[in-house]
């Protein structure tokens, strides 16, 4: 468990670094994304709150919206003012392009995702980005993708991704091997989105547990697990255990944002005050964000997570 208040930012410690000691100290980093200033200030809030590391994360969607190089900016002066570390992830990014526009903006990591693509397209094409990402700055961290656990931190009909394309501990090891990742996202019962029933509190995703421990000992990097909104908090600890070393949460966080977004324009319809408006939705997406925190740093979640009241 990891004691509250042990990060402090002196602006020197890197995202390897940090990754290093958590695993170690069996917790997780906590990965969010982000789409406009309202969640990053959720985010930076939550990590300033639980006085725990936090990465911001944004899919080549959100940084199209956002502005790769704006939210880059944006984290950076974040993390000069704050107490604990701020790490900014480039997630699912599908083209070489798209890879080195973060690299040159300043991201910490990479999410390079050819996991649609056949094993050895996906092993050539992540090889060819890990080496252009790290050729712009050594330091940044590549992480690679194996294996389908859907698309769209969204409210799905159905499952998302293919319980076929689990991923094995062989692959796993061949896949690092051959392309040079630092982190490796694995398919291991997780997948993107919830259903209404677990935005609900009624069900939870699980994890195979035994495989994640398999996975880590084979591939010998840090692992992510993706996909990470409504898994039920007991497998989230056993995970972490297990050798899960960053959890991306994001559909939570998009459900809290509309929720409150929608109370906060009823509660008074002549209200035309944008920070007044959006003050109210920060809170929510921060009791959100600081709740997986604590939960994923071995400490009582706390009220807040979506889908925690049935
Ligand atoms: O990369 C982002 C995530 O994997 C988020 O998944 O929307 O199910 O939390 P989620
Ligand atoms: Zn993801």
């Amino acid at each position: 468990m990891t004691a509250i208040g042990a990060f402090k930012n002196t602006g020197k410690e890197s995202l390897r670094d940090v990754l290093t000691r958590l695993d170690k100290e069996g917790a997780a980093l906590g990965h969010f994304n982000v789409a406009d200033q309202t969640l990053l200030r959720a985010v930076v809030a939550a990590g300033a709150e639980t006085e725990l590391p936090v990465i911001v994360g944004a899919s080549e969607g959100e940084r199209e919206f956002f502005g790769a190089r704006q939210l880059a900016a944006l984290v950076k002066s974040e993390r000069q003012e704050s107490d604990v570390p701020i790490f900014l992830n480039a997630d699912h990014t599908h083209s070489l392009a798209k890879a080195i526009e973060a690299a040159k903006a300043g991201f910490d990591s990479v999410v390079i995702d050819f996991s649609a693509l056949p094993f050895e397209q996906n092993v050539a094409c992540t090889k060819e980005a890990v080496q252009a990402i790290k050729a712009i700055n050594p330091a940044i961290l590549a992480e690679g993708e194996i294996g389908n656990i859907g698309t769209g931190s969204e409210i799905h009909e159905t499952a998302q991704g293919d319980p076929k394309t689990l991923t094995t501990p062989e692959e796993a090891r061949q896949f690092v091997e051959a392309t040079g990742i630092d982190i490796l996202a694995p398919a291991v019962g997780n997948m993107h989105g919830m259903l209404q029933s677990m935005v609900q509190g009624k069900a939870k995703k699980h994890l195979d547990i035994e495989r994640i421990a398999q996975i880590k000992q084979a591939a010998g990097v840090f692992l992510t697990l993706h996909g990470g909104s409504g898994t039920d908090d007991e497998h989230f600890r056993k995970a972490i255990a297990a050798g899960i070393n960053i959890i991306h949460i994001n559909t939570e966080l998009r459900v809290a944002w509309r929720q409150s977004l929608a109370e906060s324009l009823a509660r008074d319809p002549n209200e035309v005050v944008p920070y007044k408006i959006l003050q109210p939705v920060v809170d929510a997406v921060k009791q959100v964000v600081s709740s997986r925190l604590r939960l994923f740093h071995g400490e009582p979640a706390g009220a807040g997570a979506v889908g925690s009241v049935a």
